[in-house]
C-alpha cells in the first residue's frame, strides 16, 4: 500500500481523501521530532509539508521510496530542491493559491499604516476624544505603491492598488522590460523605485541577491514617511535597521510578516520593544479560510495524481 506522511497541519476533510487507498501517518507536530520524522518517512511514498518540515539531505537519505513531496505553500527554502532533484523526488509548491490573501493583507496593512487612525480604540473605550489637529493620516489615491518583485502576488497587489487610485512602480530584473505583464506598471531600477515610492511591498523569494536588501542604506534613500511591508521572506530586511528608522521617525510605518527567526521568540522581539507605527503578524498573510483550503485542494489533488494518477 502507498505510505503518506503528513508531517504540519492538514485540514481532516483532506486527510479522510488521503486514506482512501492509502496508508496515512498524519502528525501536525510530527516535524519537531526528526527522529521519528526520519524513521516515518524511510517507507513513505509522498509527504505533505508546510514551511517548517526541513526536507534535507538527510530527510532525503533516510527517504528511500519518497517519489512526491506536496508543499502546502509557495516558499521552498524549506526543501533541498537540488537533493530532490538528484533522488527523483517531484516537489509540488501551491503556487498562486494564496496570492490573493496576501496580496489583500499588503493593501490592509498599506491603508491602516497610511490613515493612523486605528489605533483611537482604547482612549474612546476609557472616554477621551482623540481629535487633535485637524488631520489624520494621508489619502492612498494618487500616491505611488512600490513593488520589489514582480511576481505573481506582487501582480495582485499591483491590480488592486491600481484600483485604489494609486500609481504603481515595480523593481524585477529577471521580467523582461518587454514582458506584457508590466502593463501600465513603470518598471525602475531599485534606487529610482526607492526614491519615488510612497509604500513599498517586498515580494521577492530570500537568496544571496535578496538578503537584506532592505538595509540601512536602502531605508535611508526611502522618501521620509513611507511606508514598508513584507511578506516575503524574513531576512530580506534589516531588522533592527528598521527598528531604528521607525524610532527616528524617518519612516511612516511599516508592516512585518516574515521575521530573520521564525518563530519571532523573546530575544529577537526585543528589537521591536516599543517602536512605533509597526504592525507585527506571525508569517500568516496568506492564511485565510479560502487560501488554506485552495492551497489543500490543489496539492492533494496534485500529489494524489503524481501518486498514482487518480485525481480527486
Ligand atoms: N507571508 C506569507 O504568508 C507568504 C505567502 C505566500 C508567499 N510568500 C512569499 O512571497 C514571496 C513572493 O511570492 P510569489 O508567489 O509572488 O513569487 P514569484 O516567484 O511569483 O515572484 C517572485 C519575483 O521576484 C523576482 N525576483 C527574484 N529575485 C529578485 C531580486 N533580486 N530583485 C527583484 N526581484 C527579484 C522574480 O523575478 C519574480 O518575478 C516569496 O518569497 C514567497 O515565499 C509569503
Amino acid at each position: 500500500m502507498t505510505k503518506v506522511v503528513v508531517s504540519e497541519y492538514l485540514q481532516e476533510a483532506y486527510l479522510d481523501l488521503l486514506r482512501v487507498g492509502n496508508d496515512v501517518v498524519s502528525d501536525s507536530e510530527l516535524y519537531r521530532d526528526r527522529t521519528r520524522l526520519l524513521e516515518e518517512v524511510a517507507d513513505a511514498d509522498a509527504i505533505f509539508i508546510r514551511n517548517r518540515t526541513r526536507v534535507d539531505a538527510d530527510l532525503i537519505a533516510a527517504a528511500r521510496r519518497l517519489r512526491v513531496v506536496g508543499r502546502l505553500g509557495v516558499g521552498l527554502d524549506n526543501i533541498d530542491m537540488d537533493g530532490c532533484a538528484e533522488a527523483g523526488i517531484r516537489v509540488v509548491p501551491a503556487v498562486g493559491a494564496n496570492a490573493v490573501s496576501v496580496a489583500e493583507y499588503v493593501i490592509g496593512a498599506m491603508l491602516i499604516l497610511t490613515r493612523g487612525i486605528y489605533g483611537m480604540t482604547g482612549s474612546m473605550v476609557s472616554g477621551d476624544w482623540p481629535r487633535q489637529g485637524h488631520a489624520f493620516g494621508h489619502e492612498v489615491a494618487g500616491k505611488t505603491m512600490g513593488l520589489i518583485g514582480y511576481g505573481s502576488i506582487a501582480r495582485h497587489v499591483a491590480s488592486r492598488a491600481g484600483a485604489l487610485e494609486m500609481q504603481v512602480a515595480g523593481f524585477d530584473p529577471y521580467l523582461d522590460v518587454d514582458d506584457p505583464v508590466w502593463g501600465s506598471v513603470e518598471r525602475l531600477d531599485l534606487d529610482s523605485l526607492l526614491a519615488a515610492a510612497d509604500v513599498i511591498s517586498l515580494h521577492v523569494p530570500l537568496n544571496d541577491e535578496t538578503r537584506n536588501l532592505i538595509d540601512d542604506a536602502a531605508l535611508s534613500k526611502m522618501r521620509p514617511g513611507a511606508v514598508l511591508i513584507n511578506t516575503s521572506r524574513g531576512g530580506t530586511v534589516d531588522e533592527t535597521a528598521l527598528a531604528a528608522a521607525l524610532r527616528e521617525g524617518r519612516l511612516g510605518g511599516a508592516a512585518l510578516d516574515v521575521f530573520d527567526t521564525e518563530p519571532l521568540g523573546p530575544g529577537p522581539a526585543a528589537t521591536f520593544a516599543g517602536v512605533p507605527n509597526l504592525l507585527l503578524t506571525p508569517h500568516v498573510a496568506g492564511n485565510t479560510h479560502e487560501s488554506v483550503d485552495r492551497v489543500a485542494s490543489m496539492i492533494v489533488t496534485e500529489v494524489l495524481r503524481a501518486l498514482d494518477d487518480r485525481a480527486i
